[in-house]
């Protein structure tokens, strides 16, 4: 167990930045997911952590030790780092206890002392009873496990996973998150779990990082990254927030600001107080309303009206704005159908602190 520090952990290949002065912090025993979209850094971050890439600046400590800077770099197999991959690189012709082995194998550790450490990693990932089978009569759920033993059987400080249920069915995923969850409680570990899948991110972990573009934009809670986005890239890529120009009028104090947004006077929550002139509004479907003719609201026409577990999802387009898209969330009783001319009130919106 250990706390993992990153302090403006920079790595470029050329001119390219694949991490961007990177800082983060986790606690001792902490589970925090990383996520973001495909090609912003993720895997080159888990790799420097790992100590298979170098950093060109910053430094990282595992445990309060400084293992990678622009002058240091502790190798690998010094780093007490345990990772499982996607792809679960297991030993095809080698067989689950021997997989799970392998680390202290190399290691030269006595027979007897690696087989109770294989029997004990077993039994952790529910494996017990399997150890003479061959990878190939495994499924990938068992596979993965097998991974994760493999992984626990080097008493790792520190665990990484790198998308590590990319590979498997969505049926598996959701038990396999369990697994995870499981593993985190009766190991203790520090965990950093890397996904590019907000839904899996949000049901195991309690704080996530989002990676945009080789920088950590925002470290929060589920609730937080959905509530308060700390920029447009956040509030667009969790929860579909879509992000429009507005001009804020006044701050009101206590977080509440109101701003204009598609000509409409509107109260919004933000961050501090901002000071008049252009913001970018987040809006979520929870913020828009199907209302009266008679009130203020955005003459719009339904395209699309969509059933989504016990309400439907509306799509509309505002007549004085075609290139626009809205969603909002309605009951069966009173949901409009495609074609109709219907108005819409924004009773909420998130101003953006950030680019
Ligand atoms: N060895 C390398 N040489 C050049 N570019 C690389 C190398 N490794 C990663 N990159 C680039 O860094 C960026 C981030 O890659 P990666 O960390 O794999 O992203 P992710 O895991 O989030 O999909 C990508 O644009 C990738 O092409
Ligand atoms: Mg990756």
């Amino acid at each position: 167990m250990a706390r993992l520090t990153l302090d403006a952990v920079t790595r470029t290949f050329g001119a390219f930045h694949a991490l961007d002065r990177v800082s983060l912090d986790v606690r001792d025993g902490e589970f925090l997911a990383v996520l973001g979209p495909s090609g912003c850094g993720k895997t080159t971050l888990l790799r420097a952590v790992a100590g298979f890439e170098k950093v060109n600046g910053g430094t990282i400590a595992i445990g309060g030790r400084v293992v990678s800077s622009g002058t240091e770099h502790v190798p690998p197999e010094r780093r007490r780092v345990g990772i499982v991959f996607q792809s679960y690189a297991l030993w095809p012709h080698m067989s689950v206890a021997e997989n799970a082995g392998y680390s202290m194998r190399v290691a030269g550790a006595p027979k007897e002392e690696i087989r109770r450490a294989v029997a004990q990693a077993l039994a952790v990932v529910g494996l017990s009873g399997f150890e003479d089978r061959m990878p190939a009569q495994l499924s990938g759920g068992q596979r993965q496990r097998v991974a994760l033993a493999r992984c626990l059987v080097q008493s790792p400080a520190l665990v990484l996973l790198d998308e590590p249920l990319a590979n498997l069915d969505v049926h598996l995923r959701a038990s396999m998150e369990d697994e995870f969850a499981d593993f985190h409680r009766r190991t203790g570990s520090t965990m950093i779990y890397i996904t590019h899948d907000q839904a899996e991110a949000m049901a195991l972990a309690d704080r996530i990082a989002v990676m945009d573009e080789g920088r950590i934009v925002q470290v929060a809670s589920p609730q937080e990254l959905h509530g308060r986005p700390a920029t447009a890239m956040v509030a667009r890529f969790i929860g579909g927030g879509l992000v429009l120009p507005g001009e804020a009028r006044a701050t009101d104090g206590d977080g509440a600001c109101r701003v204009r947004v598609l000509g409409l006077d509107v109260r919004a929550r933000c961050a501090g107080p901002v000071p008049p002139g252009p913001v970018q509004v987040a809006l979520y479907p929870r913020d828009l309303r199907l209302c009266g003719p008679e009130g203020p609201g955005i003459d719009c026409r339904v395209t699309r009206v969509v059933y989504q577990g016990g309400e439907f999802r509306v799509e509309l387009v505002p007549e004085g704005a075609p290139g626009l898209r809205l969603t909002l969330h309605a009951a069966e009783s009173g949901r409009p159908a495609p074609g109709d001319a219907v108005r819409v009130s924004i009773d909420g919106a998130w101003v953006i602190p950030g680019p």
